[in-house]
């Protein structure tokens, strides 16, 4: 299968969409990263991406839904839900929530939990692509399993090659780091995977404070399968939290003190900016002319927390 870049216009989009209706896979681009997409309630398509990315089926997915009518016809919606989905949606957000015995989403996109993960996101590109398949598309980041995620369609291109037919261009992501998982499928919401929408953000929407359980287990249960063990990493080693570094190291520096020579997240200690650059500077830094890569401290507060979340699985051995 030969991989094409379609340029994000609405001809193209209309495209894409015609071949996800027809059981392919196309890789698109959110807000947060690019997403690799197969229409929701569509097994076969759906087994495609756990094998196009190399993905342990255990592992579920995030299910994008045009809006939030369409999302209440496939779980049970609560309160909390609502005050969270009128803050931040569309946007980088992402509710667990338990399923409805009447739900057509495939079974093996939830890998076969009680709950779906369901998101509505805010890029024009994947709003249009959903609205014209007329179905929720079924999304991980569109990158191999366990690899960084990608943040422009040469990313993708670099990671799926010739595994899928089409990634739509919508050029570099804006937030540049994935959606918070919140679980409220329980009474106490707790979050599962820190992302671009704080904890302090979150409370101040539902005027309660919220767990943060970014272990994947609850003692015994496995609850979210995808914050199992190292992620997010490139092919060379990585340390965090370096103040020195050695003659061969690449370094990736965070505010006004970072050596010259480094590739800097943010020279002005923005958070934001260097939630941006973070995937992006990590594909660059990986390639063959690298041996080892070491990063600076990021403070441990607000999109700090999300970013040291992917900088501490990237840099965990295998
Ligand atoms: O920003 C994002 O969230 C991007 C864009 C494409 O939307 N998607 C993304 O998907 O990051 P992925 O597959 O890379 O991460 C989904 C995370 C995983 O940690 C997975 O385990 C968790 O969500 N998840 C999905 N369904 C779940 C469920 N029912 N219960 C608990 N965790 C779930
Ligand atoms: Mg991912």
């Amino acid at each position: 299968m030969i991989t094409k870049i379609l340029e994000g216009n609405l001809d193209n989009i209309s495209l894409a969409a015609t071949a996800l209706k027809s059981g392919k896979l196309v890789a698109f681009p959110t807000e947060t990263v690019y997403g690799l997409g197969a229409i929701a309630t569509d097994d076969d398509a759906v087994a495609k991406i756990f094998k196009a990315k190399s993905r342990p089926s255990f592992n579920p997915l995030i299910i994008h839904f045009k809006n939030i009518l369409d999302v209440k016809k496939e779980v049970f919606w609560n309160d909390t839900a609502e005050a969270l989905a009128r803050t931040f949606w569309p946007g980088p957000i992402t509710l667990i929530l338990n399923r409805k015995n009447t739900s057509k989403i495939s079974v093996l996109a939830s890998a076969g939990l009680k709950t779906v993960a369901v998101r509505v996101p805010g890029h024009y590109i994947a709003k249009i692509l959903i609205q014209e398949c007329g179905a929720p598309i079924a999304a991980p980041s569109a990158n191999e399993s366990g690899l960084i995620s990608p943040t422009d369609a040469q990313h993708v291109m670099k990671s799926l090659f010739n595994k899928i037919p089409y990634i739509i261009d919508g050029r570099a992501t804006k937030i540049g780091l994935e959606s918070t998982v919140i679980d409220l499928s329980q009474d106490a919401p707790a979050i599962l995977r820190p992302g671009y929408i704080t904890k302090e953000q979150i409370e101040k929407s539902i005027k309660y404070s919220v767990t943060v359980n970014d272990g994947s287990t609850n003692g015994t249960n496995v609850i979210s399968p995808g914050m199992i063990n190292k992620h997010y990493s490139p092919n060379v080693p990585m340390r965090i939290n370096a103040t020195e570094f050695l003659k061969n190291e690449k370094v990736l520096g965070f505010g006004p003190k970072a050596p010259t020579l480094a590739m800097n997240l943010s020279y002005s200690s923005n958070l934001d900016e260097a939630a941006s650059n973070l995937f992006k500077f990590l594909h660059k830094l990986d390639h063959s002319d690298t041996q080892s890569i070491a990063v600076m401290p990021i403070p441990e507060v607000g999109l700090g927390i999300a970013i040291n979340d992917r900088l501490r699985r990237a840099s965990l051995k295998d």
